[in-house]
């Protein structure tokens, strides 16, 4: 939620850039009636229409009465003498007009920093949450996790989900769905700097009902073009736009992959039972925790968990020094089901390796309990 202050005829220029549900108010007063009746809220975006004056009283108000509530300031024209004031009166970011990737950014850091001065718990609040599924060997199923993961979250159009291929130079994720590449996120290579919903919304190609997919190139060459910060900003973008966006990714560490990394509220490392790649995730957990990313945030798959080959579920978890979240069997009905481009939780929800995704995702990603309390249980983490 936010709430933004802009006269109504001016609103839709700036709405795209807050994401998720925006109340908007037609002058500061209403902003702060909205305040009041909502203890939750947490971030206000003032419109360029508003006078700059008011709108550093009003930042100032606040910063003592609810200091947890961020203002971002939106104005045509941004010098040095308004980013003093702004910052003095505790406004937390000032954005140019326009700048809707700017304003996303700005938003997202506002309400991260919000989340944290409530003490709130360890997961952010974010508006669609991004899950990267990331394995250091290749071959080992990322894709079809992160596919199939896309599928049961999308749950046949319940809610909306995005599955982004950062497989820049061999992606699969088009292959496997079976969609024409018309599309790529090569196309949004003139958008870096002012990406907004339409921009995003053009790169996508439809994979079923509520799921959409921002495809990699088609040219393995055209991945050296596609910069970390298109990714990142399209994070961002896409996350205000969708209830989950998934990130499929190579199974090498890039800049890019640390951008997915960071927009992350969830991290899927997958691993085989297999020595080398124990080893590599073994490497990744270092990896991770080196670079000060969040524990709790990380989820070991343990995919062809039932292949015989000498190795344990014990072994496993020594190896690697955590615990196996999920596990997914091998079968060949896993590879047939890719051929014909339908992901298996689709065609076969009730095979094993569907209702294992199918238990991760609830558990794993959307925070669910295995079984319900009580019967009047609601579902959290779907926004
Ligand atoms: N649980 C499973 N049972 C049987 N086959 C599987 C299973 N998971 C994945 N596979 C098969 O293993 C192969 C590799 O899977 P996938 O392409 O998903 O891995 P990847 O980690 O994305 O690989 P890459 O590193 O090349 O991107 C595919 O043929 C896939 O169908
Ligand atoms: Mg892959």
């Amino acid at each position: 939620m936010a709430i933004l202050c802009e006269r109504p005829e001016r609103v839709a220029e700036v709405v795209a850039g807050i994401g998720g549900e925006v109340r908007a108010a037609g002058d500061l007063a209403e902003a702060n009636r909205l305040l009041h009746a909502d203890g939750a809220e947490t971030l206000v975006v003032v419109g360029p229409e508003t006078d700059a004056e008011e709108a550093l009283a009003f930042a100032a108000r606040l910063r003592v009465e609810r200091p947890a509530v961020g203002v971002v300031l939106v104005r045509r024209n941004v010098d040095v003498a308004l980013l003093t004031r702004a910052l003095q009166a505790g406004v937390r970011e000032v954005v140019p007009a326009g700048d809707v990737a700017a304003l996303s950014v700005a938003c997202a850091r506002s309400r991260e920093l919000s989340w944290r001065f409530a003490g709130g718990p360890a997961e952010p609040v974010r508006e669609g949450r991004v899950v990267t599924v990331f394995s250091a060997k290749g071959g080992c199923g990322k894709t079809t996790l992160a596919v199939n993961l896309s599928a049961v979250l999308a749950a046949g159009g319940q809610r909306r989900v995005c599955l982004v291929d950062l497989d820049l130079a061999f992606g699969d994720v088009g292959i496997s769905l079976q969609l024409d590449p018309v599309r790529t996120i090569v196309d949004g290579l003139g958008m870096v700097g002012h990406l907004d919903e339409r921009g995003a919304a053009s790169l996508l190609t439809e994979a079923g009902p509520g799921f959409a997919a921002l495809l990699a190139p088609v040219e393995p060459g055209d991945a050296e073009r596609v910069p970390a910060q298109l990714v990142a900003e399209l994070l961002v973008v896409l996350r205000g736009m969708f209830d989950h966006v998934v990130v499929d990714t190579p199974s090498q560490f890039s800049e890019h992959v640390l951008a997915a990394m960071d927009a992350s509220a969830h991290h899927v490392l997958l691993t085989t039972p297999d020595v080398p790649a124990l080893k590599n995730l073994r490497v990744t957990l270092d990896m991770l925790d080196l670079l000060s990313y969040r524990r709790d945030v990380r989820s070991v798959v343990l995919n062809r968990s039932d292949a015989k080959v000498g190795l344990s579920e014990q072994d496993v978890e020594r190896v690697v020094r955590a615990p196996i979240t999920a596990r997914v069997p091998s079968s060949r009905d896993v590879p047939i089901s890719t051929n014909r481009g339908v992901p298996i939780t689709v065609a076969t929800p009730a095979h094993p390796v569907s209702t294992a995704i199918a238990r991760f995702a609830r558990a794993g990603v959307l925070g669910e309990p295995a079984a319900p309390a009580r019967r009047s249980w609601r579902r959290r983490g779907a926004a």
